[in-house]
């Protein structure tokens, strides 16, 4: 827990950018939110909290659920930024638990029917140290054995995931370099194997200028009731584009641990081939069919 009478510590943008820390839009919080979260029992954690901009949609979605003063878990490694957090949390109504601490640190249990959150994406070259030691046991604990080149929301992924209760929801802002590096194989592979359902929504334009980074939103269902052979795509022009999503095209790769350029759909595309689904006809592609972006 942190001390709530601490002073802020002084914090920058060259401090925010090495711990990744970049807030998401609200557009967003909410999508995810409202996908995860289905009933008051829901327990949420979200592990990268920043100032609670999903644990706040949190509380709203399980009040809108039927939660009267929903308790919300956090962890957060910037003191200010939890402090922040609380409060914010208070202030919406809900119960705040939030532990300071590095996140590679927090022993998983898995207690939660919900994880969400937009984890930091810190590189290689800047992700040292113990930090990145620790994240990469963090990653072996669940099998996955990391590079050196990976960026931080990689090991993140793996060990949010080891705090879902099986059956659990996991709702993540990655950046699109999911889809198509090396260093995200393992990733990609952990995904399929673990969860019975992925989702994946795209966007055609930047929805996230500050971070430098195009990102895709994951949505993974059904922890430990993998493995899936597919996923289902959806994509939306920007953030607030969300409500009106083209899709869903399913995609099977013959390879989950191979890159996934194959689902960069070309939006020109997707309107004829809603058309022909919503004529009776499913797109669906099987293993080693030309990849949606060539249909
Ligand atoms: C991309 S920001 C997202 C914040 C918030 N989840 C949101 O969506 O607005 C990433 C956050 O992760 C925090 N962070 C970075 N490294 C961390 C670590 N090892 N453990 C816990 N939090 C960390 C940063 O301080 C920052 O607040």
């Amino acid at each position: 827990m942190f001390d709530s009478s601490a002073p802020a510590a002084v914090d920058t943008a060259e401090l925010r950018k090495a711990r990744g820390a970049f807030f998401t839009p609200d557009s967003i919080t909410r999508y995810i939110t409202n996908w995860a979260i289905r009933t008051s029992e829901d327990s949420v954690l979200e592990p990268s909290a920043g100032d609670a901009a999903f644990l706040v949609q949190a509380v709203r979605r399980l009040q809108e659920v039927g939660a009267s003063v929903p308790r919300v878990d956090g962890v957060e490694i910037h003191p200010h930024s939890a402090r922040v957090a609380h409060a914010r949390v208070k202030e919406a109504g809900g119960n705040p638990n939030l532990i300071v601490s590095d996140f590679f640190l927090v022993e998983p249990e898995p207690r939660y029917s919900v994880v969400i959150g937009n984890p930091p994406y810190i590189r290689y070259q800047d992700f040292t140290g113990e930090s990145r030691t620790r994240s990469r046991a963090a990653a072996l604990k669940a099998g996955v054995a990391l590079t050196a080149l990976a960026s931080s929301w990689a090991a993140f992924t793996i060990h949010s995931a080891l705090f879902l209760k099986p059956g659990g929801r996991m709702g993540l802002v990655l950046p699109a370099e999911l889809l198509s590096v090396n260093y995200a194989a393992a990733v990609r592979q952990f995904l399929f194997d673990r969860f019975r359902s992925v989702e994946l929504v795209l966007f055609t334009e930047q929805v996230f200028p500050e971070a430098e980074a195009d990102v895709v939103l994951l949505l993974a269902e059904g922890f430990d009731e993998g493995p899936t052979d597919h996923a289902t795509i959806y994509q939306a022009q920007d953030a607030e584009a969300l409500s009106t999503l083209s899709g869903p095209l399913t995609w099977t790769p013959l390879d989950p641990a191979a890159k996934w350029t194959g689902v960069l759909v070309d939006p020109d595309a997707i309107e004829p081939l809603r058309s022909l689904k919503a004529s009776g006809h499913s797109p669906t592609s099987k293993p080693g069919a030309t990849p949606p972006s060539e249909w």
